[in-house]
């Protein structure tokens, strides 16, 4: 990139940047201002000054609010990579001294909830530089999360196909079939077509458990008879406990792995013995491969690797 090339971007400063991705973000002047703690006029005039540099209108009123132009897309895109770009420049920088700093983006889906902070603890306390900050959500919106390049790493059972990502399985993700304590089912071997007059509660629309389910009840032709739905793990735990329903869950949400493999699943809960089950799932460590990965996510993708004193039980009883 020679001098000239440059020439435009030499004139762009920084905060009219911030101002513009502020701006871009919350599709208010007022906002942006308000985040940047900045007057609105002095948001304006930057706005302005940025658009006369790139020689193009970066927002367009759109109703009683604005839009970003095309060329404003495009700058939206380009000052997110600027900004990933200096990211990579300063863990670089940190670790020409010797240092593995910045920051590490984590989301995990809410079966792992369960595991992963307890493997972000010991990286936290043997990296003090590195700002870490964990998105716990369900399969949806990591994966959404991962388009858009939020994080530098998530962990999930079912990887998207269509986004261009590094996976690397790490941990065992058992499903199993949960029931009341003292359900007439409990203890006897069960096939799951005779679990179809039972009321199962299901994960809410966008979760991974719910998609496993599905697809699972698809292949072997299984139709159950869907209850309810329930927007966390924790709240199918409650719901079963309390009689309203049987459902399928990750196994670390129901015998959390503090306890290891013998430990007894929740209280209130029985995990029903059905044939084919658990279900063999995974949770895979995913990152976005068209990008550079920081100094810290390599540092924590090798500390997952390395973390099988953590692996989840490896198996239901059923
Ligand atoms: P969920 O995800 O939290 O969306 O159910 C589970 C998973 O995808 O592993």
């Amino acid at each position: 990139m020679n001098g000239s090339r440059l020439a435009r971007l030499s004139r762009v400063t920084p905060q009219q940047l911030r101002a513009f991705e502020a701006t871009a973000r919350l599709l208010s002047v007022t906002g942006a201002a308000r985040e940047l703690h900045l007057t609105q006029p002095t948001v304006s005039v930057q706005l302005r000054e940025l658009a006369a540099t790139i020689g193009e209108p970066l927002f367009e009123s759109a109703g009683r609010g604005i839009r970003l132009t095309q060329a404003g897309e495009a700058l939206q895109q380009t000052a997110g990579e600027l900004g990933d770009c200096w990211r990579r420049f300063e863990s670089r920088l940190a670790e020409l001294n010797g240092l593995v700093r910045g920051s590490l983006r984590i989301a995990a889906v809410t079966t792992a909830e369960y595991f992963v902070p307890d493997l972000v603890g010991p990286f936290a306390a043997a990296h003090p530089g590195v700002e870490i900050e964990l998105a716990i959500e369900n399969r949806d919106r990591v994966v959404e999360r991962l388009q858009r390049g939020v994080d530098d790493v998530a962990v999930m059972m079912m990887p998207p196909g269509e986004l261009p990502l590094e996976r690397r399985p790490f941990l065992d993700n058992p499903l199993v079939v949960v029931a009341p304590a003292g359900h007439p089912l409990a203890g006897r071997r069960l096939r799951l077509a005779s679990l179809a007059g039972e009321r199962w509660l299901m994960r809410e629309p966008g979760s991974g458990t719910r998609m496993a389910a599905e697809q699972h009840f698809a292949e072997v032709g299984f139709e159950p008879r869907v209850a309810m739905s329930l927007g966390s793990n924790e709240a199918i735990k409650h719901a079963v406990g309390a009689g309203l329903g049987i459902a399928l869950l990750s196994l670390v949400a129901v015998r959390p792995p503090v306890g290891g493999a013998g430990a007894a699943p929740s209280e209130g809960l029985d995990i029903l013995k059905v044939a084919g089950f658990p279900l063999r799932r995974r949770w895979s460590m995913v990152w976005r491969s068209d990008r550079p990965l920081t100094i810290a996510a390599r540092r924590f993708i090798e500390h997952l690797s390395e973390a099988r004193e953590l692996r989840a039980p490896a198996g239901g009883r059923g």
